[in-house]
């Protein structure tokens, strides 16, 4: 039986009527230790995607090279035949080498592969919204032209392969070249109530209509410490994590949030946030917190 949470609020997608919740989910901790191999628990796994979905959830991030396919096969096997109003958002340019790492693959015949290969994990005949995820220097981007990764992507797009296109990692000049190209429906760089070197890029994005998807919400490997941030939420009575995800929803009408967890307990919690109101005081106490860090 399905209980539906307010999850936020909802965004529509430029280009069509794709219409997301706010809150969704990201799918990475949903791979072994590293993103790499199976997960500890595929039971937990599986029940983290039905909860979600089940609640309301219809906007989950993956990518075929998270595991790598492991992240993509857990989804089909918990979710598949897919609700009709879910997007299943994945990624392309990057591939894991044996010793676990995370290379950049972008030639002509990696790209098409790995649309392919997404295809074929998630059991479905067109990917929903595809980003060109670029390497940079890792979690931040690098200038350079992606016209060559992007035109590949749009000749895939043009075949009825993916239906939108989005970046990753990318710098605004980046995103300006990219709009020659092709339409860009979102965007998912590093931010977070530490983390706010893109400000003014989500500013812009928000302007444009284009969705601004943060990755690392709650920092990634190493979970948001900050005292401002528990002071806050312990005068709320609410967690830090719910905070931090509070703060990003209130922050920006075009942000999309996908944190990720591999626990049903944390996913739960994380959804709250979307019933969190953030007084006026919290919000200047969390966004000094990104003021102090630049420093
Ligand atoms: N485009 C890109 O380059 C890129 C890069 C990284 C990630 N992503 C996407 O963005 C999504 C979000 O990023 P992320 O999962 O790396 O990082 P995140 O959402 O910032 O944080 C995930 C970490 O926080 C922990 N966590 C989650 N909820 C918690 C809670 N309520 N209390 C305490 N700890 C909690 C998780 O551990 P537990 O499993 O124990 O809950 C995990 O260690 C990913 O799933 C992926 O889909 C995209």
């Amino acid at each position: 039986m399905t209980k539906q949470m307010n999850l936020g609020g909802s965004f529509t997608l430029p280009g069509d009527s794709t219409r997301v919740n706010r809150m969704g989910y990201g799918a990475m901790q949903l791979a072994g230790p590293g993103v790499w191999g199976p997960p500890r628990d595929p039971e937990a796994a599986v029940a983290v995607l039905r909860e979600a979905v089940n609640v309301g959830v219809n906007h989950i991030d993956t990518s075929d090279f998270y595991g790598p396919h492991v992240t993509n096969q857990i989804i089909r096997q918990a979710l598949y035949p897919y609700p009709e109003n879910l997007v299943i958002v994945t990624k392309v340019g990057a591939r894991r080498g044996a010793d676990k790492s995370w290379l950049p693959a972008i030639s002509r015949q990696e790209l098409i592969s790995a649309v392919h290969d997404n295809l074929r994990n998630l059991g479905l005949d067109a990917l929903d919204i595809v980003n060109l995820r670029l390497m940079g220097d890792g979690h931040g981007p690098t200038e350079g032209s992606l016209a060559e990764p992007l035109t590949i992507l749009a000749e895939l797009k043009q075949q009825g392969l993916i239906r939108h296109l989005g970046l990753s990692n990318i710098t605004p000049t980046q995103l300006a070249e990219a709009q020659t190209i092709t339409e860009i429906v979102c965007l998912q760089n590093l931010y977070n109530v530490v983390h706010r070197e893109d400000d003014a890029f989500l500013d812009d994005l928000a302007r444009q209509g284009i969705a601004y998807v943060p990755f690392f919400p709650l920092g990634g490997f190493s979970p948001l410490q900050s005292s401002a941030l528990d002071a806050v939420a312990a005068s709320l009575q609410a967690t830090p994590m719910q905070v931090a995800l509070a703060w990003l929803l209130q922050r920006s009408p075009n942000i999309l949030l996908i944190p990720g967890t591999s626990s049903v307990a944390h996913l739960r919690e994380n959804l709250q946030a979307a019933r969190l109101q953030l007084p006026a005081e919290a919000v200047a106490d969390l966004d000094a917190i990104g003021r102090s860090s630049k420093q």
